[in-house]
């Protein structure tokens, strides 16, 4: 099993906000969940409702992105000193919909890292390559590409990378055990951080996944929407 005490993030994109939010995270509180890390990461909305419900808890909040500026004429972006008085602990960088759908590149995704550790801020920084990338055997190359570019922020506390196929999000297309090993070796030769893996990761697959050497957790979409199945994938993390 992985040496490190697994760490389970929810991403829960864009779906509830602060009402529904609220209920989950009661519901989570009393949801067993292991003896590993979780962290909840909900649309920017719904942040501050997420903090005041696991008040109290060891359930951390992230937020799903972060801006590179102290404050400025950003419209629609959020800065990382505004999380922190949320009371919020981390954000995710870098996810493949904000690098497919909203021109993220790699120089923007370390711009956010270097700010939100500035700040104070856990970072999951994502990587991952496209099913074409991996058709044309690009997928170390591409790899490589990301996570080089990362490297200069890369201070090493507080930054998780999380190992995201694009072919294997929202697809139910998970990676087979041996690809994410692969991948998780791979960036771990280049930075050697805790690396979470994401892509379709269900209750059922969640303990065979988490039980490769270089998984040290998952980031998990859609499955975490649901109390029982996030607790059940937190459950099978925690037993791998
Ligand atoms: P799914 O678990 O829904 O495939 O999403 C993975 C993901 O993108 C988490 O950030």
């Amino acid at each position: 099993m992985a040496a490190r005490r697994p760490l389970i993030a929810g991403n829960w994109k864009m779906f509830k906000g602060p009402g529904e939010t609220g209920s989950f995270c009661r519901a989570l509180r009393d949801a067993d969940l292991g003896d590993v890390d979780v962290v909840v990461c909900p649309p920017y909305v719904s942040l501050a409702e997420a903090v005041q419900a696991l008040a109290g808890t060891d359930i951390a909040v992230a937020a799903q992105n972060v801006h590179w500026a102290a404050d400025g004429a950003f419209t629609g972006e959020i800065a990382a000193s505004m999380l922190r008085e949320l009371g919020v602990y981390g954000a995710i960088v870098g996810h493949s919909e904000r690098r497919q759908f909203f021109g993220e590149t790699d120089e923007t995704v370390a711009k956010r890292i270097a700010a939100a550790e500035a700040a104070g801020l856990h970072v999951i920084a994502c990587v991952g390559e496209t099913e074409a990338e991996r058709e044309a055997g690009e997928t170390e190359a591409v790899l490589r590409r990301q996570v080089e570019a990362i490297l200069p922020v890369a201070d090493g506390e507080g930054l998780v990378l999380a190992y995201e196929p694009v072919w294997a999000i929202g697809t139910g297309k998970t990676a087979t055990p041996e690809i994410a090993q692969e991948a998780h070796a791979f960036i771990r030769s280049l930075l050697d951080v805790p690396i979470l893996y994401g892509g379709s990761v269900k209750p059922d697959n969640a303990a065979v996944l988490m039980g490769q050497p270089d998984v040290d957790g998952a980031l998990v979409g859609g499955a975490s929407l649901d109390v029982e199945s996030f607790a059940a994938i937190c459950q099978a993390a925690s037993h791998s």
